[in-house]
């Protein structure tokens, strides 16, 4: 026979290489969960409605219930004949269960299906992604504390720029964390809404209550037009543009880490439960967990491009390009939630050298714009102090001298005012 689906359309079964082109229960499979509780509110409403009968209603809840409990035993065997997760449990319910299970589908497409199980599925794993997101910027709460008089170097063209203190580099990214908090609230906001309901594209003449099967899975309302809700993946998109954003702040945050673990700036040492060594270099220990969050961003970056492009000029309605939505989404969900885990993790072991960073700030001249602005305060003009200060710096150099190791005298031949204010700053330091 042909597909026990809609076998009735056609003579013969689809040929074994298509049905390997066509499957997506290989990967689908992750949707099962979604699917069965997307299915057994659906039927709740059929029988609400009238549409079928309460026993019948049940048997298939019930029906659904066995199915799920066997699925995480993994005691179901998918066939990619049965092409996707949608028609693998239907026919599941139809062994369990019986000609009942031929219902279950009823008022509905596997296009309103699958929007409804994304939705399901994203929903929830954006809830688990902000629960790590969360102990990272609390992770970075107590380290702004704990340093809020570590001094190190801050650095622009990754030149030594100005002093900061380790708490405000913490500060940085904690604000660029809870940003993309903000972003994936939003991002779950804009998406909480129910496609259920919109059949294939035109929604279906029988009186089915989209509002309640909505309000029952937990959306704000549902997707007003039928048309949008079954191919629209914008959620989709978003999530991977925010996912996107994360591991950009996750790839600078890591490649700071990765310079200051150089023997040339030895701003922290790893911890060996967070480094690696070298089969070959005995010296070696070697920061793979932040060069891999580095790395995965390619992936992440990757799948953003790869949903755009099949969203890009699809006709409208469903198509089945639509298929190739979820590898990448899949791939980015776990991607992201394992670099947010990890690096949490990796940076509280991680070491901060605040002598080796305090250090860094004396020998240097990152203290020259507080000493112009000692300059300015004595009522010189910026542009003139800082003239100053900038053959202050040139002398300095020249005589293999940091600032704090000039003498009156040498200050004096440079400017009557610099030496009371150098020995402001010093005080600071
Ligand atoms: N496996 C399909 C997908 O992932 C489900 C929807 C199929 N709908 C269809 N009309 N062929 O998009």
């Amino acid at each position: 026979n042909a597909s026990p689906v809609w076998g009735g359309r056609f003579k013969k079964p689809l040929a074994q290489k298509a049905v390997y082109f066509n499957e997506s229960i290989s990967f689908d499979k992750k949707l099962a969960q979604f699917d069965i509780l997307g299915s057994q509110v659906h039927a709740e409403m059929l029988a609400k409605q009238g549409i079928i009968s309460e026993f019948e209603s049940h048997s298939i809840i019930n029906g659904l219930k066995k199915i799920s409990a066997k699925i995480l035993k993994n005691e179901i065997e998918f066939s990619p004949e049965a092409e996707d997760i949608h028609m693998n449990i239907e026919l599941c319910l139809l062994k369990e269960i019986g000609e009942i299970a031929k219902k279950l589908h009823t008022g509905r497409s596997r296009n309103d299906q699958v929007a409804l199980d994304l939705r399901l599925y994203l929903k929830h794993e954006i809830e688990k992604i902000k629960i790590t997101l969360n102990s990272l910027i609390n992770s970075l709460e107590d380290l702004s504390i704990i340093h809020k008089d570590t001094i190190l170097p801050g650095y622009t063209h990754l030149q030594k720029a100005q002093p900061i203190t380790l708490s405000s580099y913490f500060k940085a990214y904690q604000s660029m964390f809870l940003r993309d908090a903000s972003r994936l609230s939003d991002c779950y906001e804009r998406m909480n809404f129910s496609p259920l309901g919109a059949g294939a594209l035109a929604g279906t003449t029988l009186p089915i209550d989209r509002e309640y099967t909505a309000k029952k899975l937990g959306f704000t309302g549902i997707i007003e037009n039928t048309i949008d809700a079954v191919s629209d993946r914008d959620f989709i998109i978003e999530f991977m543009s925010s996912a996107s954003i994360i591991i950009t702040h996750l790839s600078r945050f890591s490649e700071d880490m990765i310079i200051w673990a150089t023997e040339e700036f030895n701003f922290i040492k790893l911890d060996d439960a967070y480094a690696t060594g070298s089969s070959l270099m005995p010296n070696k220990k070697n920061p793979d967990i932040p060069e891999l969050i580095r790395g995965k961003t390619g992936r992440i970056y990757g799948n953003l491009m790869g949903i755009l492009t099949v969203m890009k000029a699809l006709p409208l309605g469903y198509n089945k390009d639509l298929q190739e939505d979820k590898e990448g989404l899949f791939d980015t969900v776990e991607t992201i939630k394992n670099c947010l885990d990890i690096f949490n993790d990796f940076l509280n072991t991680v070491h901060f050298q605040k002598d080796a960073m305090l250090k860094s700030t004396e020998n240097s001249y990152v203290w020259s714009t507080h000493l112009l602005e000692q300059l300015v305060n004595k009522g010189i003009a910026f542009r003139q102090a800082h003239e100053i200060i900038g053959k202050l710096v040139i002398y300095s150099y020249e005589n293999n001298k940091y600032l704090h190791q000039l003498n009156k005298e040498e200050c004096e031949k440079i400017s009557p005012h610099i030496y009371t204010s150098l020995q402001i700053i010093n005080k600071k330091g």
